[in-house]
């Protein structure tokens, strides 16, 4: 037995195994008005063997909505609908935390009749996948003060409303160029007043969210996501050590459950980031070309982390840990399958005690 086999502890829980599954967006939220299904509950479940659970992208309003059938967190239908997710994967002793994601201007109008909102007026390049197919991307709002007063107050919101849905806590998205990486993001932040400029500017939403999250639901049920210099979403960041040791200087203070690490090239960042953090670290490893496999437990064992994400294998993978342990076989995933569509590719990837009945 390895590491990460092992419990350790998370916020207020301890964790069965250092297995985490990674967030993935799967837009299969086709319950009324973007909620959650029976179909989800079963996929979830089936993954309950994870230390962790963080869920696909869920947005804390309709504003924060950048994707078709992503799942909210921000009404009394949704709030119920996820109570069936959240007690199928409790009823086969797993842990799940929901993963808060306001999109920011990777948006379309067309998804939620709200243009989409950012840190600058900065379009960002390319198209996103609208309900009438793929469209350019427009060119956001710049958030005035009452606009980013009342997103923080919308985490804290949909936060709250994890927690009654049964979730064990919630995951911030600061990574991916979503909003708060947009705030984070030297070329997308161009503003000039208190929430940019400096490193202490661009990186006070995402620290005055968590302080929101915190107060409404505790520090040890708030984890938060970042990855540091990702130029996924066209963002583009001039400083990325500074930011991201301002950002963790802010926000250590707070104890916050868990600091997730999508890790870039710079394997180097990943050490001077983890000596600035003195919680747990769950770490999505750079995997250059592939997605990350069973050697990214090797990081466990050298001290890099405290517990690892897996997302591609965890989806073609439901029962990732008993895999990992048996050292494999692994199924691949077929991405074809990832965004819509009904259970294949979603419900149907067989576990290992199936396959062997299979074949
Ligand atoms: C289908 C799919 C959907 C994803 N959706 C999200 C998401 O909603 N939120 C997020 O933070 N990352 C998302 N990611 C990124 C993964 O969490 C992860 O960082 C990335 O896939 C690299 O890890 P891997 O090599 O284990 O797949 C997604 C990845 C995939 C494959």
């Amino acid at each position: 037995m390895t590491t990460a086999f092992e419990p350790t502890r998370i916020g207020r829980y301890t964790t069965r195994n250092r297995i985490v599954m990674a967030p993935m967006t799967r837009s299969r939220a086709y319950g009324p008005g973007a909620s959650a299904t029976p179909l989800m509950a079963e996929y979830y479940a089936q993954r309950a063997g994870a230390g962790l659970i963080v869920t696909e992208g869920t947005q804390p309003s309709a504003q924060g909505q950048g994707y078709p059938n992503t799942p909210g967190l921000h009404t009394r239908t949704q709030v119920e609908a996820w109570r069936g997710v959240t007690s199928a994967v409790h009823a086969r002793g797993g842990l799940i935390f929901a993963q808060l994601m306001h999109t920011g201007r990777i948006g379309h109008p067309s998804l939620s009749g709200l243009a989409p909102v950012s840190a600058s007026a900065v379009r960002a390049a390319g198209t996103v996948y609208t309900p009438t197919g793929a469209q350019e991307l427009v060119t956001p709002h710049a958030l005035d003060e009452a606009g980013i007063a009342s997103t923080i107050a919308d985490f804290a919101q949909a936060a709250r409303n994890a927690i009654e849905a049964g979730f064990d806590g919630v995951e911030l998205h600061g990574a991916n160029g979503y909003l708060l990486h947009q705030f984070l993001a030297t070329n997308v932040n161009t503003r000039t007043d208190a929430w940019g400029g400096d490193t202490t500017g661009r990186t006070r939403l995402t620290v005055e969210v968590a302080r929101a999250v915190v107060d409404a639901i505790g520090a040890d049920r708030t984890g938060l996501r970042i990855s540091p210099g990702n130029p996924f979403n066209d963002i583009s960041e001039d400083d990325v050590e500074a930011t991201y040791t301002a950002l963790l200087e802010a926000l250590d203070p707070l104890g916050l459950a868990y600091l997730h690490l999508a890790e870039g090239p710079d394997a180097g960042l990943t050490a001077i980031l983890r000596a600035r953090w003195s919680g747990p670290l769950i770490l999505n490893p750079f995997t250059p070309g592939s997605w990350t496999g069973p050697d990214a437990l090797d990081r466990l064992e050298d001290g890099s982390a405290d517990l690892v994400s897996f997302a591609a294998l965890y989806l073609a993978n439901p029962d990732l840990p008993v895999r990992l342990a048996a050292g494999g076989p692994f199924a691949a995933p077929d991405y074809s399958t990832a965004y819509g569509g009904d259970h294949a590719g979603y419900t149907d990837y067989p576990t290992l005690d199936d396959a062997s009945v299979v074949g």
